[in-house]
């Protein structure tokens, strides 16, 4: 949080400032009644302000507080007390979701209105330029703060969400970290399954059934290459490499190609081999498309 003696001095607003102001007081009391007239013909061209100051009420309410806070620009007292008078007009401004642009404009219309009266008031150019440099000076502090208040509530926000954010991505990394590791012990126990099924389907071969030995040992043969496919695959992924989509069409195609050699033993179910081999077409397909997009 800045104190008011911060921000002076980054103004480089010095106790002179603060005379010179209080030397405009007098001239400015004259303009005291025409500044919330004048003041509202401007913000009133604003396309939303009817949407702020909706009625008559706050109209005269608001009207009042300008008045005020333009005698305060020039009492010469520029203390904490004064810097937090500020923070409030600024926090009532982004309650009531006034845009900063309609302050930031409000604010050059009322630097032209000080710089017209002291263009009337003050025949000196000197003087004049000397007066019109602390004016600048209170008037970009009063910017300063009202528009900072836009900025804190920004940053609250953000701060908030980023906080439940962090949370919920560190829950969410460690959980998909935790789903994956599941992942890699099924898979693991499926390749030792698989191996079971290699080692049953050898059995075949020695019992003398050599074809059908031979074919479901090459079915499983596929299966436990897909296996280690998907290991690999699941492996990499843990050490940060990207996901391939490739390594399902395989599983599926691996697959269909065992049934096909299963059923190809069975010679009455022709139709559901075609369908076999249609799916197989399509499968090798989308393989082949997604090796191109890969590459
Ligand atoms: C230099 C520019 C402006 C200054 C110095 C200023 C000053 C003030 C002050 C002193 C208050 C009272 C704060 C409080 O309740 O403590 C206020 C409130 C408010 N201002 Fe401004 N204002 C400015 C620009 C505007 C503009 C351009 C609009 C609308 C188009 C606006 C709309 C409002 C509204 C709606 C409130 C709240 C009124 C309420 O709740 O009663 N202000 N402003």
């Amino acid at each position: 949080m800045e104190t008011i003696e911060k921000i002076k001095s980054n103004y480089n607003f010095t106790s002179k400032d603060a005379r010179n102001l209080k030397h405009l007081a007098a001239i400015m009391e004259k303009y005291i009644d025409s500044f919330p007239v004048e003041f509202y013909k401007r913000i009133k061209g604003f396309e939303d302000a009817d949407k702020f100051l909706k009625d008559e009420e706050t109209i005269k309410k608001h009207q009042t507080a300008v008045k005020d806070w333009f005698s305060a620009l020039f009492s010469g007292e520029y203390d904490n007390r004064y810097l937090m008078e500020l923070e409030q007009v600024g926090a009532a401004h982004v309650k009531v979701n006034l845009s900063a642009h309609y302050v930031n404009a409000s604010m050059h219309f009322v630097r032209e209105f000080c710089w017209d009266i002291l263009e009337r008031e003050i025949e000196n150019d000197k003087e004049r330029y000397y007066f019109k440099g602390s004016v600048d000076k209170i008037l970009d502090i009063n910017l300063d703060v009202l528009t900072s208040s836009y900025i804190e509530e920004e940053m609250k926000h953000v701060f908030l969400s980023q906080k439940v954010e962090s949370i919920l991505v560190k829950f969410a990394n460690r959980f998909s970290y935790g789903l994956n590791l599941i992942l890699v012990i099924g898979l693991v126990a499926m390749g030792m399954m698989v191996v079971g099924l290699f080692i049953y389907d050898v059995t075949h071969i020695l019992d003398g059934n050599l074809e059908k030995g031979l074919l479901s040992t090459l079915g499983s043969l596929l299966m436990l290459w897909v296996v280690i496919e998907l290991v690999d695959t699941e492996v990499k992924h843990l050490k940060g490499a990207k996901f391939s989509i490739k390594v399902f069409v395989s599983v599926a195609l691996v697959s269909i190609i065992r049934k096909i050699l299963v059923t190809s033993l069975k010679t009455e179910e022709v139709q559901a081999q075609i369908s076999l081999v249609v799916a197989v077409a399509v499968l090798g397909g989308v393989y082949w498309l997604i090796s191109k997009v890969e590459k």
